[in-house]
C-alpha cells in the first residue's frame, strides 16, 4: 500500500481547518411557527410519563441523573410531533439520546438511508457534520438540523475537494474512493463512496489495478490486507480509533479471559490483527446481539458499549473509554433548542450536492 507523504499533500494538514462553508447555519426558518419554551421541571407527571424509558436505561444511567434528563426527553418527544421531525442518532450518541429520543439509530450510512424513507419535514442529526450533509444529500427537500455545528470529525477535516483534484492530477486515470466520513465537497470530486462495512466490495467493483482511498489511512491499510488491488492512501486518521494499540488489547485479553474483541476498521492494522472481528459500528452491534458473547470488548467510541449494554443484559462489557469529542457535543438541551428554534440548518450548494449525491448513490446501488 502507498501512503501519501507530506510532499504529495496538496494544502497543509487540515487538523485545524474550519468546517466547510456549508456548515454555516441560516437561523430559524420562517416556515415553522415560533413555540413557547417548555418548563423542564422534574415533576411527578414527568416521572410517570418517562418511567418506561428509564426502566430500559437503569443499567447505564444512574437514578440521580434521570431527573435532569427526563424533562428534556419528554419535551423533545412532544416537540418532534408538533414539528413533524425525525431524530437520527448515530451509534455513538449517549444512551439518553440513543434510547429515549431517537427515531432511528444506526451507523452513518444506515441513518441516511433511513432518513430518506421518512415523511417528516425536519431531520435532526444526532451525529457529526458529515452525517448531516449526507442526510441532506439524500433528502434534498427536508430541513436538516445540527444541534451543534461544531461537531466535526478529524477524518472529514483532513481533506478538501482541492486535495482530491490534486490527487487526480497526480494519478491520472486512477479511481478515487471516499469514505463517507468526508465533506460533500470531497464526495463531489470522487468516483464513489464507501463505508467501513463495504469498502473492500466498493474498491473491487471498480475493476482497476490501483485505487486511491481517502481520507483514512488505517481503513485503507485494512482494505489493502483483504484485496489484490493496490491501494494508495491519504494520510487522515480518526483521533479516537488511532489511539488504540495491540499491546492495550492484549492486556485486556490477559485481564479478561474469554473476552471477544470487536474492532472498528478505523483502528490501526496491528489492532485489527489481534481482534476477533472487525466491522462498522452496526456490524459490531449485530455481532453482540446475535452471538451474545459472555464478555465483549468494543474497540471503538465509548458510548456504544453503554447503548448495547442497555439491551443485552447477558453480556459483560469490558470498557476502554475513548470519547469522540465531536459526537459528545450533541446533548439533549441542544437537541431541544434545535427543534424549538429550528436551527442550525445544514445546506449544501446544489451543484456540489448533485455530484456528491452521485458518489453516495453509486455506493448504495452496489447493494
Ligand atoms: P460507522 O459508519 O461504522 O458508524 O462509523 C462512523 C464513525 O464515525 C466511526 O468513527
Ligand atoms: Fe470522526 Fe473518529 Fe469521531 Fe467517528 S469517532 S466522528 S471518525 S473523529
Amino acid at each position: 500500500m502507498t501512503l501519501l507523504t507530506a510532499d504529495t499533500r496538496n494544502s497543509a494538514s487540515s487538523a485545524t481547518r474550519e468546517l466547510p462553508a456549508s456548515a454555516v447555519g441560516v437561523g430559524p426558518s420562517s416556515r415553522f411557527p415560533a413555540l413557547p419554551r417548555p418548563t423542564l421541571e422534574w415533576t411527578p407527571e414527568i416521572q410517570a410519563a418517562t418511567a418506561h424509558l428509564y426502566e430500559r436505561m437503569a443499567r447505564v444511567i444512574p437514578p440521580v441523573e434521570w431527573p435532569f434528563f427526563a424533562p428534556y426527553v419528554k419535551a423533545i418527544n412532544d416537540l418532534k410531533h408538533v414539528r413533524n421531525a425525525t431524530i437520527l442518532a448515530h451509534n455513538y450518541m449517549t444512551p439518553e439520546i440513543y434510547h429515549c429520543v431517537a427515531d432511528h439509530i444506526g451507523d452513518s450510512l444506515q441513518l441516511a438511508k433511513l432518513a430518506a424513507k421518512s415523511d417528516s419535514d425536519i431531520i435532526v442529526q444526532g451525529g457529526v457534520h458529515f452525517m448531516a450533509e449526507t442526510s441532506k444529500l439524500l433528502n434534498p427537500d427536508k430541513v436538516v438540523l445540527m444541534p451543534d455545528l461544531k461537531a466535526g470529525c478529524s477524518l472529514a477535516e483532513s481533506i478538501t475537494g482541492a486535495d482530491v483534484r490534486a490527487l487526480r492530477r497526480q494519478y491520472p486515470g486512477v479511481p478515487i474512493v471516499a469514505y463517507v466520513n468526508t465533506s460533500a465537497d470531497v464526495k463531489a470530486e470522487v468516483d464513489i463512496c464507501c463505508t467501513s462495512s463495504n469498502a473492500v466490495k466498493v474498491v473491487e467493483s471498480l475493476g482497476a489495478d490501483r485505487v486511491i482511498m481517502v481520507p483514512d489511512r488505517y481503513l485503507a491499510q485494512n482494505v489493502a490486507a483483504q484485496t489484490k488491488v493496490k491501494i494508495i492512501a491519504w494520510h487522515g486518521a480518526c483521533e479516537v480509533h488511532e489511539r488504540f494499540t495491540a499491546e492495550e488489547i492484549e492486556n485486556y485479553r490477559a485481564e479478561n479471559p474469554g473476552v471477544k474483541v470487536l474492532a472498528h476498521p478505523e483502528c490501526p492494522r496491528e489492532v485489527i490483527e489481534v481482534s476477533d472481528f472487525a466491522g462498522s459500528t452496526a456490524a459490531m452491534i449485530d455481532y453482540v446481539r446475535i452471538k451474545k458473547p459472555a464478555r465483549v470488548l468494543l474497540v471503538t467510541e465509548c458510548s456504544m458499549a453503554d447503548n448495547v449494554a442497555a439491551e443485552t443484559p447477558g453480556t459483560e462489557f469490558v470498557r476502554p473509554c475513548n470519547f469522540c469529542p465531536h459526537m459528545k457535543r450533541i446533548t439533549l438541551p441542544k437537541i431541544l433548542d434545535s427543534l424549538l428554534y429550528v436551527r442550525e440548518e445544514v445546506t449544501v450548494d446544489p451543484a456540489v450536492a448533485e455530484r456528491a449525491r452521485r458518489s453516495v448513490q453509486r455506493m448504495i446501488d452496489l447493494g
